[in-house]
């Protein structure tokens, strides 16, 4: 059965576009090898986008989003538009995809690689077998929350002002996804607030404990403080297995959970909005790392995250989950046979660059399929 997919490919700024330069080759693997095949539209985003066309992402570029079936994302962003008005900062593009395409959801799975237990900063023990998934919100909070701003007072003091803010329904639905997901792995959901000190947070835990007594209760759930929360990640992160929490907290709790397998270079995201009647979802993938301007260019950069994020897209667009374990036990193997690119270099390993990591998955892609 050959099946078009449309995909849109924005590779954005710093180490984006290198290790985009990987995935291509491993989407086209696909493209040949199995039975699908990519319709591939490429466009700018961030700062690319900013230097070309004067805005983080532009009007024809979100269309093409909006209309491909699934967005592969690089990175964005650099010190050179630090001094860029804020509404045209590179984040600001990925924010706009977000919120325009109601993609509400961010998954982002924490797996340790057996391989990698040593690159962690975590005793082994602590973080070996570790798989956990966080579910951040990603369209509201604070990060979209109005008013927001600075103004002057009438005294000359000034004041600078964000909102904190989520409806009910916004909650249900990116708790809803929690508990669905949470149905296929370990069944556990933590939801993580600060209902001790936050409007917002007891908000968000009466709404949680609702839906989970109305449709939920054969899921386990236990709510926790985000502090809390931090701790326990790097006190006993094995004792997570989906954790559902607001955009500003999941922000700050997945590059800490991203952290325990070693490096952000690893980590991959997936981020859904709601599915229409034909099941089919708006969706994003990009690596959980930013644009890392300090190694741009020099062929350094771990392209892995971004491989798993096109593995993720395979399993959630289009269901294609063999596919998406042929890319997963590709890293695997390759990781076992002690190759590593700088940030998760061990002792006894074999250094090597960006592309000579695409060299070795694409091998074993060969390997595993033959
Ligand atoms: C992330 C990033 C973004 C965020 C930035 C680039 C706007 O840190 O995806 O975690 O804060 O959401
Ligand atoms: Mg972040």
């Amino acid at each position: 059965m050959t099946a078009n997919k449309s995909l849109l490919i924005l590779p954005g700024d710093g180490i984006g576009p290198e290790v985009m330069g990987q995935v291509k080759r491993v989407v086209n693997w696909f493209d040949r090898r199995r039975s699908v095949t990519f319709d591939i539209t490429e466009g700018l985003v961030g700062g690319a986008a900013y230097d070309a066309h004067g805005a983080p992402l532009s009007d024809e570029t979100l269309a093409d989003a909006m209309a491909a079936d699934a967005v592969l994302f690089g990175s964005v962003g650099g010190p050179q538009y630090d001094d860029a008005p804020r509404e045209l900062r590179p984040e600001m593009g990925l924010l706009r995809l977000r919120k325009e395409m109601d993609l509400y959801a961010n998954l982002r799975p924490a797996i340790v690689f057996d391989a990698l237990v040593d690159a962690s900063t975590l005793r082994e023990e602590v973080v070996r077998g570790l798989d956990l998934l966080i579910v951040r919100e990603s369209t509201s909070g604070v990060y979209f929350g109005q008013p927001r701003g600075v103004e002057t007072l009438p005294d000359g003091r000034r004041r600078a002002f964000d909102t904190q803010e989520y409806t009910d329904d916004e909650i249900r639905r990116v708790a809803a996804l929690a508990f669905e997901l949470a149905r296929q792995r370990g069944n556990r959901v933590t939801s993580v607030e600060k209902a001790n000190v936050m409007e917002t947070g007891l908000f968000w835990r009466e709404v949680v404990t609702e839906l989970h007594a109305e449709s939920y209760s054969d899921v386990g759930l236990e709510h926790m403080y985000a502090d809390n929360c931090a701790m326990q990640l790097v006190r006993n992160p094995k004792q997570f297995d989906v954790i559902v929490t607001d955009n500003l907290f999941g922000d700050i709790l997945s590059d800490c959970a991203a952290m325990l397998t070693g490096s952000l270079g690893m980590l991959p995201s997936a981020t859904l909005g709601a599915a229409d009647e034909s099941g089919r979802r708006r969706a994003l993938y990009e690596p959980v790392h930013g644009s890392a301007p300090d190694i741009a260019g020099q062929d350094k950069a771990n392209p892995i995250a971004c491989m798993l994020s096109f593995a993720m897209l395979l399993r959630y667009s289009f269901g294609m989950d063999e596919d998406a374990l042929l890319v997963e036990n590709a890293v695997r193997n390759v990781l076992g046979t002690g190759v590593r690119t700088d940030d998760i270099m061990s002792k006894g390993a074999a250094r090597v660059s960006t592309s000579v990591m695409g060299d070795a998955i694409l091998r074993e892609l060969d390997k595993t399929a033959a």
